[in-house]
């Protein structure tokens, strides 16, 4: 089996109903954190870990984001006639030199699982990443998928990126059950799909993060619906590990769900505080905004 992770596999045909009306005729995964829609933080990080082949997983509603991955054209000429470098270089750079984009339709609705199995033939037989766009994660030092592949590299197995979450919340995700073996590292023993919390076998979830052998198609193709109907990734990764060992690994860093409001807000202001242009003004707002109060919460 190859050593490298080059494709990664971005499902985005969902329909993205907890942000409506703003999904309606937008996609979820161009909703912007500052200046940048969700789906560029996610191919940037997947360049960055060493992808060079990003299929995007699509349905008709998503147009917009092979516009955003195509060349402008009208735009590129228009801020070349007016001397416009800086933000011409931003528009040419949404896809660096070398990297290639590639889209196929997801027909029906049918879940995660079966998104996946739609990038088969592009995918072939070897090691791919999945990048759910909607979990943002700002990881430490490396990136998230950096940090995976780096442990792809050592152990050749498939590799899961997880965090603790609340045990009130496993009924939102993955949840697996596992045996901690190196600092971050996880042998992954079962998992199961959002549990109720009391049957839940740990907090250890599965956040949008995935880096899975090619066996994992074939499993996919025989995988019954399950919760919510639907053709689950994590029922054929469950199958997956009764052939192959799969591991669990703890990234280092923030995830922020931005499939949801607050975690959508979370994650804008704290990308805003880092921002170049944006960070000093921006934490003289807040402080000017809440400053006061939040001191005067403290001595209370
Ligand atoms: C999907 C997966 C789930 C995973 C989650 C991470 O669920 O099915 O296993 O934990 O993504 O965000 P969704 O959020 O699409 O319902």
């Amino acid at each position: 089996m190859k050593k490298k992770i080059k494709k990664a596999v971005f499902p985005v045909a969902g329909m993205g109903t907890r942000f409506l009306p703003a999904t309606k005729a937008n996609p979820k995964e161009m909703l912007p954190i500052v200046d940048k829609p969700l789906i560029q933080y996610a191919a940037e990080e997947a360049i960055a870990a060493g992808c060079d082949e990003l299929i995007f997983v699509t349905s008709s509603s998503k147009r917009a984001i092979e516009d955003h991955f195509d060349k402008n054209y009208e735009m590129e000429n228009e801020l070349e006639k007016r001397g416009k470098k800086a933000l011409l270089k931003i528009v040419r750079e949404v896809v660096p030199k070398g990297v290639s984009c590639v889209y196929v339709r997801q027909p029906e609705a049918l879940g995660l699982g079966h998104a996946v199995l739609c990038a088969k033939p592009v995918v072939g037989d070897e090691p791919f990443a999945v990048i759910l766009a909607d979990d943002l994660i700002d990881g430490e030092d490396k990136n998230c998928l950096q940090q995976m592949v780096s442990v792809f590299r050592y152990h050749s197995t498939s590799v899961l990126g997880v965090e603790e979450v609340p045990h009130t919340d496993t009924d939102k995700y993955g949840i697996v059950k596992a045996d901690l073996f190196k600092e971050r590292l996880h042998r992954v023993n079962g998992i199961v799909e959002k549990p109720n919390p009391k049957d839940a076998p740990s907090n250890l979830a599965v956040v949008g993060r995935y880096i899975l052998t090619p066996r994992i198609f074939d499993l996919l193709e025989t995988t019954d619906r399950g919760a919510g109907g639907e053709i689950q990734l994590t029922d054929a990764i469950a199958r997956l590990l009764e052939e192959e060992q799969v591991l669990a690994y703890q990234f280092k860093g923030t995830r922020y769900d931005c499939g949801s409001k607050l975690g959508y807000l979370m994650a804008t202001v704290e990308y805003a505080l880092k921002h170049k242009e944006l960070s000093e003004e921006f934490s003289a707002y807040l402080n000017s905004r809440f400053g006061e109060s939040s001191a005067a919460r403290k001595k209370a």
